[in-house]
């Protein structure tokens, strides 16, 4: 239950990233000796990762009551064969990336999911992982997932669609596979897949080409354990960023958050719309940039977000939208289409969410409009199992007249289990 609220302000320290989480706890368990990974997202997704990885024959231990630290005792990059299926929980980044480094392995994988991944697109990972040699069965392109790992070839593969995802996937494939790799991907996506491949010693050349980018990586490289501190997820940072773009008299300071520049487009579009942000302490881990954010609240114009910037803002999308009718004057989002393929329907979700809210939208294939200067009223609402809507409702609650239910809130431990209690901690009435 959501109640109304005055202000945001306070200090709000978040969980590793979820993006980077993932990446560092697969490239743990296929490098050579130890690693240590601190602040390792508390997200459920993320221990779907670690348990996939366990069930690959890779030990690693929380040490507890330090900072969600993990330590993974890599075994090289032959894995062992699980005794099960592989559960990805509802997790789609660990079933397309865990792929790219199962369909290099001497066995056969099944990997499953809960009934929302079983809905979700595989097949832009089964085509070119077949195409590199593995054999996968799939439910018509969808989970589950039966991958005989094979002897790869390395492949020069034109991605059809802006992924991030399918970009690691292919990258860590390319590791197994005999030759060099070649991956292009026609609209820049964020670039964590390399950084951390170049953290666990990989080598690799990128360069970027129009809107987007071309990646190369020869197989057969060996990589080494690291020890890193993972930055604060930027992607649950836009809740608050959010909430306290909403009212004037905000101020959050949020320490240790990830600044990499294929994730940041959030900040800059939040200061076009009249939000005060300040950086400092920049620090560099790893490849990855993290700083200390100063936030201060102002009046909220609107914005139009198409091209590029739907798939630099993929996942902030919802929480804009959520808010958008607070604004002066609306957000307009196109070329989103991949919105409809995530945990949710993420533009049905945002839409449906927002009329029994009392706003006007206009729902489209690949997008919303949504105009500004509109008051909503709280309402009985749905997560629709889909953490980031039970989030992005969360805010719009806030500046709603009464109050707002969401249903299936509980899903927010997908990505960020502590979400609503530090929400409630920073929120004034
Ligand atoms: C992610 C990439 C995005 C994003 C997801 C995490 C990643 O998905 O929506 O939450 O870590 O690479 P796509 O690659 O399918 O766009």
């Amino acid at each position: 239950m959501v109640r109304p609220a005055r202000n945001v302000r306070g200090t709000v320290r978040l969980p590793g990233d979820k993006s980077i989480s993932h990446r560092y706890a697969m490239l743990a368990g296929i490098a050579e000796g130890a690693s240590r990974l601190e602040n390792y997202s508390t997200g459920a997704d993320c221990a779907s990762t670690l348990d996939c990885m366990r069930s690959l024959g890779v030990s690693w231990e929380r040490k507890d009551g330090v900072d969600n630290t993990i330590e993974v005792q890599g075994r090289g990059l032959a894995l062992a064969a699980p005794a099960g299926a592989l559960d990805c929980g509802n997790s789609g980044s660990t079933m397309r990336m865990l792929s790219g480094i199962v369909a290099g392995q001497k066995f056969t994988s099944e990997m499953v999911g809960d009934e929302s991944l079983s809905r979700r697109p595989m097949e832009r990972v089964i085509r070119p992982l077949s195409a590199m040699g593995a054999q996968i069965a799939s439910q018509e392109g969808k989970p589950p997932l039966r991958i005989t790992g094979a002897a790869l070839k390395a492949i020069d593969y034109k991605m059809p669609v802006a992924s991030a995802q399918v970009k690691s996937c292919l990258l860590f494939a390319g590791l197994f596979a005999e030759g060099e790799t070649r991956i292009e991907e026609p609209m820049r996506t964020r670039d964590h897949g390399e950084v951390a491949l170049r953290a666990f010693g990989a080598q690799l050349d990128r360069k970027s080409s129009g809107q987007g980018s071309e990646v190369r990586i020869r197989g057969g490289q060996q990589l080494r354990g690291i020890e890193a501190c993972i930055p604060g997820d930027l992607s649950s940072a836009a809740f608050f960023l959010c909430a306290a773009a909403l009212f004037p008299g905000s101020a959050l300071t949020i320490p240790n958050l990830l600044m990499n520049p294929t994730r940041a487009r959030l900040l800059d579009l939040l200061m076009e719309m009249g939000l005060r942000i300040s950086v400092t302490q920049l620090d560099e881990i790893h490849g990855e940039i993290a700083g200390t954010l100063q936030i201060e609240g102002g009046t909220l114009k609107g914005s139009a977000i198409a091209g590029a910037d739907s798939a630099a803002l993929i996942d902030e999308i919802p929480v804009l939208a959520a808010i958008a009718a607070y604004t002066e004057q609306g957000i307009e989002v196109r070329d989103a289409k991949e919105l409809r393929v995530k945990e949710s329907d993420r533009i049905a979700a945002v839409a449906t969410n927002l009329r029994l809210m009392g706003a006007q939208v206009e729902e489209r294939e690949d997008g919303l409009r949504i105009p500004g200067g509109q008051t909503l009223h709280g309402a009985e609402l749905d997560s629709f199992g889909d953490h980031r809507i039970a989030m992005a409702f969360a805010i719009a609650g806030l500046r709603a007249r009464g109050e707002t239910l969401i249903r299936g809130a509980e899903s927010a431990a997908i990505s960020y289990p502590a979400f609503f209690q530090t929400l409630e901690e920073v929120t004034e009435r």
